[in-house]
């Protein structure tokens, strides 16, 4: 789709509905491509740029493979060892990063830093989180659904996301609900909703495509009826240690447990998580929070949930690379 070369991908609402079902089938036929051997490599000879200001193992590795797979070479710029931020501005890094790289990737905080790195670099610039939006994170978990719901478009599909939805993966579901037309509900605490104006500008966004958005605090009926039930962590990167007493407490009554899918009323619900998910105490603060908050089973989803046949995270976590390779070969290989 030639319409989509040299562009930047930034947030999902940068996109037609066309573009995003284009950009789905692509990482499709380029799974199958993978898994078949026959992939055409289409970034042979470019040079790619991963600048990761927060910690990453998905998004890293999924550049780096699907850059690999297609050819290409790529240079990863960490929290620290560079100039960024602390002594060069995003604009000067964008100026010259621009002229030496064919792709970037920023990974960190607010979106008006990406947007500035896409305004100065003269390459595309991709999106691999910020505090507002984790648009590939969503491309994957659209993948996901139309794998494990073959049956359905997903402009028929019921998700449910539960938890914090005030953060990047709130606002991207809203996003990508407005693009494929989703049946979309955000079950949250007020205090966890997304901005108003966002919500509005999805609603509105979705009337194109039928998509459907509604936010309830209320479990029993947001979750009735669900094909998918997704949830995040409760306190995201970036954010202040002083927050996590007070979003526990707002949100233990929403930790996705078998009692929850129990409510949906759908004995083949599945699970998804765009992960790392806390739901043991395998490892460092999942241990420290559950000592010091007195949780036994998890936070935000249980370990028996998270473990179960209903669980789909790691097909997600898969199809990070497949979406991410999708971007990067309609944005610069013009298959
Ligand atoms: N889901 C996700 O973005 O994972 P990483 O933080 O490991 O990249
Ligand atoms: N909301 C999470 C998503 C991690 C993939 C965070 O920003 O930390």
């Amino acid at each position: 789709m030639s319409q989509l070369n040299q562009r930047h991908f930034l947030r999902l609402l940068d996109f037609t509905p066309a573009e995003i079902d284009y950009l789905l089938r692509l990482a499709g036929e380029l799974k199958h491509a993978k898994k078949n051997a026959s992939e055409t490599q289409y970034l042979k000879g470019k040079n790619i740029a991963l600048i990761f200001e927060k910690d990453s193992t998905r998004t890293r590795c999924s550049f780096e493979v699907a850059a690999y797979d297609q050819g290409a070479n790529v240079t990863y710029l960490g929290p620290s060892g560079s100039q960024i931020g602390h002594k060069e501005s995003m604009k000067d890094t964008a100026r010259v990063l621009g002229r030496m790289y064919d792709g970037i990737q920023y990974r960190g905080y607010g979106q008006a830093l990406v947007e500035t790195l896409a305004e100065h670099a003269g390459v595309p610039v991709w999106n691999g989180l910020t505090t507002e939006f984790h648009p590939t994170q969503l491309l994957a978990d659209l993948l996901t659904m139309q794998e494990h719901l073959p049956q359905k478009s997903l402009n028929q599909m019921t998700l449910v996301y539960v938890g914090d939805a005030r953060n990047n993966m709130g606002n991207s579901m809203l996003e990508a609900a407005a693009m494929v037309g989703l049946d979309l509900r955000l079950v949250a605490p007020k205090g966890c909703w997304p901005e108003e104006q966002l919500v509005e500008q999805c609603r509105i966004a979705a009337q194109k495509t039928g998509g459907k958005i509604t936010l309830t605090e209320d479990i029993a009926t947001g979750v009735q009826g669900a094909d998918f039930i997704y949830t995040d962590v409760w306190v995201s990167m970036g954010e202040d240690k002083s927050v996590w007493s007070d979003r526990i407490a707002l949100l233990r009554p929403y930790q996705v447990n078998s009692a929850m899918l129990a409510l949906t009323g759908n004995p083949q619900v599945k699970f998804l998580h765009c992960l790392p998910a806390f739901h043991d105490d395998q490892t460092t603060l999942g241990r420290q929070m559950a000592e010091q908050y007195g949780l036994n089973d998890g936070m935000e989803v249980s370990n028996e949930v998270f473990e179960s046949a209903h669980s789909i995270v790691f097909d997600q976590a898969e199809n990070r690379m497949h979406t991410i390779k999708a971007v990067m070969v309609a944005t610069l290989g013009q298959p």
